[in-house]
């Protein structure tokens, strides 16, 4: 074999393994989403469940062509950590939290970021346009811990920043709802970032609205903010139009100062953080 064949090769297992991180990070969500569903912890123990995946990878990697016994040690291990995900799940009561999204709008839908939506989380995220207030555009490993970081709020609070995306599926960007820092206290707070060229058509207004919708009906908050550099008028309106005020200036974050706009829900039900 010459070194430019194995440099070939090196070059697809390196292509490979970053497949496979992608898959598993994939799945950790949906084990997460699975955890939270289940109701008792003698399902996710079930140890006939585990033999039955088993028995399938197995039967896949013979047809693979590779070692069903290297697939299962592989599989046992992961089953493993993922058991252990999902008793977490159970223990820190995420299962009263509904792990949904805001209602569709007349012209958006939200669903939850995974993988798949790289390339254009990576796209939005790293065009100096959008992030003129931030320190600076991302890059692409900084957009892959943006979608980690917005799984993880899935599993750990059962929301997060979703996709949002037109009707017929266009990518428009992203919003949500996060826990962030005000001068030291945890609030929650609604985000939202437009791609440059659909900008200025309503969308994260209408985005926006639905996630204050969703934080007082079903999260049961009892406020809300958005946390704004003080020269994003753009970012400002938005959170105006959805019915916020001026509340405080914060002094904790990167930069010196941000504006607070917020909005309290007085007839919530206050339940909160998870
Ligand atoms: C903030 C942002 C999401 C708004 O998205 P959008 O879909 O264009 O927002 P909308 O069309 O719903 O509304 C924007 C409002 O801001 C106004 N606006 C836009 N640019 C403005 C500016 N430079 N100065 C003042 N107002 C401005 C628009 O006129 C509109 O208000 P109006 O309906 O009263 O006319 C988008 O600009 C964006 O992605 N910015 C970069 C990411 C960002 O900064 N996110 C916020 C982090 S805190």
């Amino acid at each position: 074999m010459t070194s430019l064949d194995i440099d070939g090769v090196r070059a697809e297992i390196d292509a490979l393994d970053r497949q496979i991180v992608q898959l598993i990070s994939q799945r950790q969500h949906w084990v997460v989403e699975a955890g939270a569903l289940k109701a008792d912890r003698d399902a996710v123990r079930a140890p006939d469940r585990v033999q039955k995946v088993i028995d399938k990878v197995r039967a896949l990697a013979e047809e693979a062509g590779a070692s069903a016994d290297v697939v299962e040690t592989t599989y046992r291990a992961m089953i493993a950590a993922f058991i252990d995900l999902e008793l977490s799940v159970h223990e820190s009561h995420l299962a009263s939290v509904p792990c949904t999204t805001p209602n569709d709008t007349e012209r958006l839908r939200f669903r939850p970021m995974t993988f798949d939506d790289l390339e254009s989380m990576a796209a939005l995220l790293g065009d100096p346009a959008v992030m003129t207030y931030y320190p600076a555009p991302k890059t692409r490993d900084e957009a892959r811990a943006w979608v980690e970081w917005n799984q993880r709020n899935y599993g750990e609070h059962g929301h997060g920043l979703w996709v949002i995306e037109t009707r017929e599926g266009e990518f428009v960007g992203d919003c949500g709802l996060t826990w962030q820092k005000v001068n030291g206290r945890a609030e929650l707070e609604v985000g939202y970032h437009v791609r440059a060229d659909l900008q200025g058509r309503g969308y994260a207004t209408e985005a926006a609205a639905a996630c204050r919708d969703f934080a007082r009906d079903v999260l049961g908050a009892t406020k809300l903010v958005a946390i704004i550099h003080p020269d994003n008028a753009a970012s400002a309106r938005v959170a105006e139009k959805i019915g916020m005020r001026f509340l405080e200036e914060d002094h904790g974050g990167a930069i010196a100062v941000r504006r607070v706009l917020g909005m309290d829900f007085p007839e919530a039900r206050g339940r909160g953080r998870s």
